[in-house]
């Protein structure tokens, strides 16, 4: 573990290894420790798990966990915790990339369509931005994705593309200041990313994007909350079917201190209620645009007339003199 990535209080390797010392690990070729009638209590009639109960094959043995998975991310500083996602990963997609998916055309298809060096698509998730990237373009296009659990989505994605776009991609699984690429674009993608980032990681993020783009180049940004929010703010995820089962989730954003505290709830039903839950935490600092515009004009940024959707901040990077 890098220095600075003690923050996971609890994660389900933890908790698996926990259970091992409480239900009383099981030995190869021996019985399960679980008692019987818990293991009756757990499993419902139906053949489905109940609400918090998971299930953790060690040995070849399974263990029984009756509590529910969270995952409480700290503020990080500048480094991203590789496991940090580590819930949300499983639920990314079914609750959000459609619309999601529609909302990365509108705001940066455009300007992939021009690029005519590379694209960088910084924090790129599960790789809707750099999908579409790699079909509007015919370019390179660098992901850059920290978060092990997002990149597992990712690759996997990725593996499915016909070997021509598979050429043109390569993953980082470092953020960008890690990945230290060169002159490899003409357009730096940030979406949905620059929220997460403090303030340090995104002064980091900004020296590394003028790296990565050659003069001239364009950085697009999914701009921040401008600013705390004055009470809770709910959002829910619309909720989606797969087979027998319903997706559904929440978030809920709230002041604390200078950041904003993001808690995303996932739920998962059956036919006869709650199936499972699970939370995570995560941290976003405000900024608004006269702030980000003034830091990134520091680092040889400015801005840029050609992008004109007010979710978005579009600077260049000066050409040298
Ligand atoms: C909210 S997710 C958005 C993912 C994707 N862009 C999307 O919109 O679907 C933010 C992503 O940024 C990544 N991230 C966090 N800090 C980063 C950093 N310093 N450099 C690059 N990526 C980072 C996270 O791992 C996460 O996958």
């Amino acid at each position: 573990m890098r220095p600075g990535t003690s923050w996971a209080r609890s994660g389900p390797g933890r908790r698996c290894r926990d259970l091992g010392v409480r239900a009383g690990r099981a030995a190869p070729g021996r019985s399960s420790p679980v008692p019987p009638a818990r293991l009756a209590l757990a499993r419902r009639a139906d053949g489905e798990r109940s609400a918090g109960v998971r299930w953790c094959h060690r040995y070849g043995a399974p263990s029984v966990l009756l509590d529910m998975h969270s995952v409480i991310v700290e503020p990080p500083d500048t480094l991203t915790p590789p496991d940090s996602y580590a819930v949300s990963a499983e639920f990314y997609d079914v609750l959000q990339a459609q619309d999601d998916a529609r909302r990365v055309r509108h705001l940066y298809g455009p300007a992939v369509a021009k690029a005519r060096l590379g694209v960088v698509d910084v924090g790129a998730g599960t790789g809707r931005v750099t999908l579409m990237s790699l079909a509007r373009s015919e370019v390179g296009v660098h992901a850059v994705e920290p978060a092990r659990a997002m990149r597992a989505a990712l690759m996997t994605r990725l593996a499915a593309l016909p070997s021509t776009q598979r050429a043109r991609v390569s993953v980082h699984p470092h953020t960008l200041g890690e990945a230290a690429l060169h002159d490899v674009a003409d357009l730096v993608v940030c979406h949905n990313t620059v929220a997460c980032l403090s303030p340090a990681a995104r002064r980091a993020l900004w020296a590394a994007a003028g790296d990565a783009l050659v003069p001239g180049g364009t950085l697009l940004l999914q701009l921040p909350p401008a600013r705390l929010p004055v009470e809770d703010r709910h959002r829910v995820f619309p909720v989606q079917r797969m087979g027998r089962h319903e997706y559904g989730g929440r978030m809920v954003m709230s002041a604390a201190g200078p950041r904003i505290r993001t808690r995303v709830e996932y739920w998962v039903r059956g036919t006869q209620g709650l199936l499972r839950q699970h939370t995570e935490t995560f941290w976003m600092w405000p900024a608004t645009r006269s702030d980000l515009t003034a830091d990134l004009r520091r680092h040889g940024f400015t801005v840029s007339s050609a992008h004109h959707d007010p979710a978005v901040l579009a600077v260049t990077l000066r050409q040298e003199a």
